[in-house]
């Protein structure tokens, strides 16, 4: 099939690179020219796609990079996978998602199955997507994307898919093309089901991983280990299921899909009270860190040399999006400390470049990614662990 995914990023190059390989013929459309740029050299900028992989395609004639919409015309696939943020205040910023569907109202005069991959909240694809993109009669699908970067476990291919449409035939051609790069797919009865479903799966990790942050703060005052308590809990076989502590949540998806729950909740007068308490908790966690580091610091950070060790948002992904470190550093910096921060994976962030680690009093673990320098880590005066890494270290 030919095929148009608009959104080169995280969501769009991954599904690009599958459909490429399952032999679609796919134009990655993106508005950002320099990364069009680069992907037509063949260098990627996501990890878990190689840049190898991209080259093949190109050579192969299965994959071309473009900014010129009207490229998807003639596709018979179109996939939407574009940001879909929080605005100032914290409510559903949609965008990208309209300009995406304005995009192919204008540009795609054949007839098409347009699918949104796009996280979003029940309705989007029906009331945002279809209802703007007008004078041809296309098919609509909705299959929310549920990749895990840096996941070596599970993928694409072996992730089961969600796929709901507005008509029947919309489904019957959506399984024919995710059923050519994924193992299993899950036909729901409307694209809002779909929809909900991946949002409820994010808030039920940020509900739950907000439980277990409060749960190792208590432990800690308690005087035991919060995370030797979550291995014991974990052994019982059945009705728990292990999620683990950390300094907060980041990335594009955690902090932000739950808010687009809470907001339709609001709109149908429900109230989305677990949403309300996990975001307060997972929010306040820096603050934790940093109060614990000061403590174990010996009471003071002023003036001492920090460096806080990975500042993406979790181990192996180069992503600081909503990345928990940006609190920690910058409530570090309001108590007088000396920050500098280092990660392997991002070179430079906030303005800032990625430093060594040796020579600091304080190394707050953060994020770990593989290959780190642990012993570097160990070397400095006190080590704060958030990662549960480091044997007898203090931390979370
Ligand atoms: N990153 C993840 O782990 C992940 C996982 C599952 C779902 N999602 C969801 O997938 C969607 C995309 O996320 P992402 O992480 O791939 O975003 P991203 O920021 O990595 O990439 C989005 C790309 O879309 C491009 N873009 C924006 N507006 C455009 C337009 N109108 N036309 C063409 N290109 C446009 C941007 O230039 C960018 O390259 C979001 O809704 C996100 O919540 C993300």
């Amino acid at each position: 099939m030919k095929v148009a995914i608009i959104g080169q990023g995280y969501v769009g190059l991954t599904i690009s690179v599958s459909a490429g390989l399952a032999n679609h013929s796919v134009i990655g459309f993106d508005l950002n020219e320099q990364l069009v740029k680069r992907l037509n050299s063949g260098v990627s900028h996501i990890e878990g796609v190689s840049s190898n992989g991209i080259r093949r395609l190109i050579e192969n004639g299965k994959y071309l990079a473009t900014s010129n919409p009207i490229d998807m015309d003639n596709c018979e696939i179109i996939v939407i996978a574009v940001p879909t943020p929080l605005d100032s205040e914290r409510k559903p910023d949609l965008t990208f998602v309209r300009a995406a569907a304005d995009l192919i109202s204008k540009n795609v005069k054949s007839p098409a199955l347009i699918v949104n991959e796009s996280t979003s909240y029940p309705g989007t694809l029906r009331n945002e997507i279809a209802a703007r993109i007008t004078g041809v009669k296309h098919l609509f699908a909705s299959s929310p994307e549920r990749i895990d970067p840096g996941n070596t476990q599970w993928g694409t291919k072996n992730t089961p898919r969600l796929i709901g449409g507005l008509t029947p035939e919309a489904v019957v051609k959506a399984k024919d093309f995710y059923g050519s790069f994924c193992d299993s797919i899950v036909e729901v009865s409307s694209p809002e089901v779909a929809e909900a479903a991946k949002i409820f799966e994010n808030t039920f990790r940020q509900v739950n991983i907000a439980l277990v942050n409060e749960f190792v703060q208590i432990a800690n005052a308690l005087g035991i280990s919060g995370r030797e308590v979550i291995d014991a809990a974990a052994t019982k076989p059945y009705g728990f299921m292990e999620f683990k502590p950390g300094p907060g949540v980041g990335g594009h998806c955690i902090p932000v899909d739950p808010s687009y729950l809470a907001h339709v909740a609001n709109e149908v007068g429900v109230p989305a009270t677990f949403i309300k308490r996990a975001n307060e908790v997972n929010l306040a966690m820096p603050g934790y860190v940093v109060k614990r580091v000061v403590a174990g610091a010996g009471g003071s950070i002023k003036g001492k040399k920090v460096v806080v060790v990975g500042v993406s948002y979790k181990s192996n992904v180069a992503d600081t999006r909503e990345t928990p470190a940006t609190a920690v550093i910058d409530l570090l910096r309001e108590l007088g400390a000396a920050v500098t921060w280092h990660d392997d994976l991002v070179s430079t962030w906030r303005g800032e470049s990625s430093s060594s680690i040796s020579g600091s009093d304080i190394a707050i673990l953060v994020a770990k990614h593989d290959g780190l320098d642990l012993a570097a880590v160990k070397a400095c005066g006190y080590v704060f662990d958030c990662t549960g890494t480091i044997a007898g270290a203090d931390g979370i």
